[in-house]
């Protein structure tokens, strides 16, 4: 059995990672979770639909003795997957110091876990949010970092500088940064999605809870961009596509494929998609009209943002298969097992 760990395993993304990489029976996966912002019930979810259990520690990956302890039970891993950190952009101007605790010790804390319990191969969950603002689209890994607009988004940049500078002295590590573009949709199964605890900032739960009656009406922040209708542009990508990527990163490390013993890729369609253009694929495939009025900008949204994914295809042979409509549809049926008390 090869044992991969994985740090947030209960949260949006690394729930769906766990499936897909349950799906070899090979692997046993150990996920460290301490349910700040995720459930225990996801664990049962991701058991259900895989058909075999993940355990998860309900460890906060900041308390380096009790993180040590799980390495300590489980020896061996082979790989680690690190998703766990707190990710909202507004949240982290109001709390910056929680975010920079949160995001950076724990980062420290399981790099120095890998080093001591000699793990090999080492996946960061990173953000486009590191490209800043964009002169030159689509965004390619050579298009340089910018200056973070906020404390998140620098924790994601000082995150990579971090992996970067400890991949210099490793013994034994090496690492991916993947750079994700917009995550969305839900598990083809409806069974398991983003259910975020606190109030929704990002579009498609905005989208999927107006369209239940939730929240009384979507604004569409700023209709008066350079893009080609007035909206912003975004490269959202299907939540499974980007749990697939995350599996063939991890191949490629473990066959040693990887030319640099630190690499970036980015994880995203290559399609720019408007916010108007996103909810008539969602109007289209759930059968409904969205109640939505276009509305002034948000601070500190770019006007388009899309990627070059080039390199995930070249290198890892990744390349993202499901569509907006795609990515609607699943995250339509999810909210409405939510809704339905079918998937709690
Ligand atoms: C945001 C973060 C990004 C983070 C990502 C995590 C910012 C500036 N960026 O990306 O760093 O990695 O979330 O998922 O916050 N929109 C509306 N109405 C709404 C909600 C959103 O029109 O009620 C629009 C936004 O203006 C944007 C698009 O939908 O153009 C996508 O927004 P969102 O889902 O919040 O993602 P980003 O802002 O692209």
């Amino acid at each position: 059995m090869t044992k991969i760990l994985i740090t947030g395993g209960c949260g949006y993304i690394g729930s769906h990672t766990a499936i897909e990489l349950l799906s070899n029976p090979e692997i046993e996966v150990i996920s460290v979770d301490n349910l700040i912002n995720s459930s225990a019930q996801t664990a049962d979810r991701v058991g259900q639909i895989a058909g075999r259990n993940m355990k998860n520690y309900q460890v906060d990956v900041c308390d380096k003795e009790a993180l040590s302890e799980v390495f300590e039970e489980n020896p061996g891993i082979e790989g680690v997957i690190h998703f766990a950190a707190l990710k909202a952009v507004g949240e982290s101007v109001e709390q910056p110091l929680r975010y920079y605790q949160n995001n950076l010790l724990s980062l420290i804390n399981i790099l120095d876990c890998c080093e001591k319990y000699e793990v090999k191969n080492f996946i960061f969950s990173s953000s486009c949010t590191v490209y800043g603002e964009i002169d030159q689209l689509p965004v390619t890994e050579q298009t340089p970092t910018k200056e973070a607009a906020s404390p998140y988004g620098n924790t994601k940049l000082v995150g990579e500088r971090i992996i970067k500078d400890f991949i210099a002295i490793s013994e034994n590590v090496n690492a991916i940064a993947l750079r994700y573009f917009n995550p969305v949709g839900a598990h083809d199964s409806g069974l398991n999605g983003e259910d975020p605890i606190n109030k929704p900032n990002n579009l498609v739960p905005v989208i999927t809870r107006t369209a239940s009656g939730m929240i009384p009406q979507l604004t569409v922040f700023g209709g008066d961009y350079a893009t080609r209708d007035g909206s912003c542009v975004r490269d959202y990508i299907h939540v499974v596509d980007i749990a697939e990527a995350h599996v063939k990163a991890l191949e490629y490390l473990m066959e040693g494929k990887n030319e640099d013993r630190y690499e970036y890729i980015n994880l995203g369609s290559g399609n720019g998609v408007t916010v108007l253009e996103a909810i008539q694929a969602f109007e289209k495939v759930a059968g409904l009209e969205l109640n939505y009025v276009v509305g002034d900008r948000r601070p500190g949204d770019v006007g388009a943002i899309y990627s070059d994914s080039s390199l995930a295809k070249e290198k890892l042979g990744w390349e993202a298969r499901r569509g907006i409509e795609e990515m609607m549809a699943s995250a339509w049926k999810w909210q409405m097992n939510l809704n339905e008390g079918v998937a709690v």
